[in-house]
């Protein structure tokens, strides 16, 4: 994992790890920057403020302070210059250490607020801004103010974090989504194709698609292969899915609803068939009186450790 996330406040954000992890990648991955990595501290707004002052001689507070290993030569980032980013690396962690970034938690939540997306997005977005600095970009001059966002702006559309994909999905959008999902579906022996959508609390979106085998019982639902490329990206909570079957309306398997109640409060379930229309429905709907969870104590957080 190209980061070590520290925490100098008592909250916790479930999946956050995971999610800047892959933020971080991007960033990474764009410049053309190979096995390198950072450190992200969320931190108080008076450790951040504290920081400033005493690091930078900066008496106020702020969102994100960076603090580069490296320097690069004007007008070089690190892509260019692989040999100064090799030099930074450290054994303990088996990557190259670009730096450190330290967030205010307080201040990212309320620009979250401010900018009616998610915390999650935020911080990925002050740690892809973090990222940037670390790799030599900077914001002096117009010029590379440009330069730093259009680079910024692109790792968040990687990271699947871009603000189009922060407005709220309708369910004709999944659904969409779910059908270009089915295109994928590998299904040479029931040839019923199956394609599904899932979106997170945190307003990601993930496609899955029915992959079948040769020994059949090896088979995975859309549904379930969605669930899987969400929960291994971070996210664990979810608000709906879209289902799409080629032939018919694939309504959730017995085995998905129960996958999907594991990480949902009665998500929306969007079922159609290609070309056709579709319903929605409550998870509850399909699958009453379940059992999930809470019935083995996991009540608090639902969807925690
Ligand atoms: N299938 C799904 O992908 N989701 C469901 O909920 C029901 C069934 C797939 C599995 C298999 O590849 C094909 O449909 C026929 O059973």
């Amino acid at each position: 994992m190209p980061l070590e996330l520290q925490w100098t406040v008592d909250e916790r954000i479930d999946g956050l790890e995971a999610l800047l992890a892959h933020v971080c990648a991007c960033c990474f991955a764009l410049e053309g920057v190979q096995n390198a990595g950072m450190t992200v501290r969320i931190a108080s707004a008076e450790e951040v403020h504290a920081l400033n002052r005493d690091m930078r001689g900066i008496d106020r507070e702020t969102d994100v302070l960076s603090f580069p290993t490296a320097s690069f030569h004007p007008g070089r980032t690190a892509g260019k210059d692989p040999k100064r980013v090799r030099r930074q690396y450290d054994p303990a962690l088996g990557w190259c250490n670009l730096g450190d970034c330290v967030i205010s938690l307080a201040r990212a939540r309320e620009q979250a607020r401010e900018y009616g997306h998610s915390l999650a997005r935020e911080i990925g977005y002050l740690t892809a801004h973090s990222a940037f600095h670390l790799m030599g970009y900077d914001h002096e001059n117009p010029a590379d103010h440009a330069a730093m966002r259009a680079m910024e702006e692109h790792a968040m559309e990687m990271a699947s974090l871009s603000r189009t994909e922060e407005k709220p999905m309708t369910d004709q959008q999944l659904f969409d989504m779910a059908c270009q999902a089915m295109e994928r579906s590998y299904s040479p022996y029931s040839h019923f194709k199956v394609g599904a959508c899932l979106l997170s609390s945190d307003g990601r979106t993930f496609q899955g698609c029915n992959i079948e085998n040769a020994s059949y019982g090896a088979a995975i639902c859309a549904e379930r292969c969605a669930v899987s490329r969400a929960v291994s990206e971070g996210a664990r909570s979810f608000t709906a899915i879209a289902v799409v079957g080629s032939d018919s309306q694939a309504w959730p398997c017995g085995i998905c609803r129960q996958v999907l109640n594991e990480f949902s409060d009665n998500m929306r379930v969007i079922c159609g068939q290609y070309g056709h229309g579709f319903e929605v429905v409550p998870l509850a709907e399909l699958l009453p009186r379940s059992f999930g969870p809470e019935n083995l104590g996991i009540q608090e957080d639902k969807h925690g450790e």
